[in-house]
């Protein structure tokens, strides 16, 4: 497996050879990392689940390069779900849509309906480009990390947690680090109303000030199968604990005018919340390369992003 930093057009158009050849390339969003393979490739995408130890009925989210390539993998598509789509892609947006004919069983966890997003990240967009230029028509990425653990920000977490299961084809694109650093929205798109599955940097406000719906704010399952909306999910190793007073020792995360209690080291300060979502998951990592048991986490209040951080550190602090 190669590491290819900042790569160049060139590079990128071996990247998705790569991809179409059936190799795994993990590359960067502007959520976090995914692992990238061709959605129509059978065995590729096989080797996604094994490399993150994934069971196969989770369902994986389709890449495509723009809103052109929807009406392939979808179908039905409700007008809200086509305003939602044109008013923040490329961004952190998953829709959750009826599937049409290219999409198989072995990515929709046998569900009929598809996740779908186009990543605003530039060497995404390019390798998603070069990639339906070689006939290709997506690009399966769930996030790049061993199932259940914290997703990857950057291209050296994303070999620290998967390279020894990548092979010498495999690529890893190296772009720096995730800007958003929390994972997409997740909109249900499958009824005549939107409703949220995961939130994230597209808020609920913003959703329906685009749509005109009300969103209901209690998640629900909603009866299709996803794993990042496990109650325990996204977790370091360490045990994290939520509002809590830290003891000597433990690590702490917290906004930056929260004072730091003596002996407790301090995993992240950031500034607002941007900077908190950008930092929470390198946190966690610091945390577990400190081999630190317990981090304590002062959540964030407030709507729009803080909302997302919340759902992640409930989830990361849950048994
Ligand atoms: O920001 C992101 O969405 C990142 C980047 C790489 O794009 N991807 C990501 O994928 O977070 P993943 O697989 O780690 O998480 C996607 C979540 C999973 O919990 C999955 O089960 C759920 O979305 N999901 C995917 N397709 C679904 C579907 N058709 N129905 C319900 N849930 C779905
Ligand atoms: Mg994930």
């Amino acid at each position: 497996m190669e590491i290819i930093t900042n790569p160049t057009p060139v590079e990128i158009k071996k990247a998705a050879q790569a991809l179409k050849d059936g190799h795994l390339v993990a590359f960067p969003t502007e959520t976090v990392y995914g692992l990238g393979a061709d959605a129509t490739n059978e065995r590729a995408v096989s080797r996604i689940y094994s490399v993150k130890a994934r069971p196969t009925d989770h369902p994986l989210i389709v890449h495509i390069s723009s809103i052109n390539q929807l009406a392939k993998w979808a179908i039905d598509i409700p007008e809200y779900a086509i305003k939602l789509a044109q008013q923040f892609w490329p961004g952190p947006m998953t829709l959750i849509l009826k599937r049409s004919e290219l999409v198989k069983d072995f990515i929709s966890g046998s569900q009929d309906n598809i996740g779908i997003r186009v990543p605003a990240h530039p060497v995404a967009l390019a390798l998603l480009s070069k990639f339906e230029k070689l006939g290709g028509f997506g690009i399966v990425a769930p996030s790049a990390n061993r199932f259940g653990a914290v997703s990857a920000t950057t291209a050296e977490d994303v070999n620290e947690e998967l390279g020894k299961f990548l092979n010498s084809n495999d690529l890893i694109l190296d772009g720096g680090k995730s800007l958003i650093g929390v994972e997409s929205t997740i909109i249900d798109c499958r009824r005549n109303y939107p409703s949220i599955l995961r939130p994230g940097a597209i808020a609920i406000e913003m959703i329906e000030t685009t749509t005109g719906y009300t969103i209901p704010t209690n998640l629900q399952m909603n009866n299709i199968r996803a794993p990042g909306l496990l109650r325990h999910h996204y977790s370091p190793k360490a045990d994290v604990v939520i509002d809590s007073i830290p003891q000597p020792g433990d690590g702490f995360i917290a906004l930056a005018d929260v004072p730091t209690p003596a002996g407790v080291i301090r995993l992240a300060s950031p500034a607002n919340l941007e900077e908190y979502a950008r930092l929470l998951y390198s946190a966690f990592r610091a945390g577990d390369r400190f081999e630190i048991k317990k981090v304590v986490a002062i959540q964030p209040s407030g709507e729009g992003l803080a909302y997302a951080i919340r759902d992640r550190l409930a989830r990361a602090s849950s048994i």
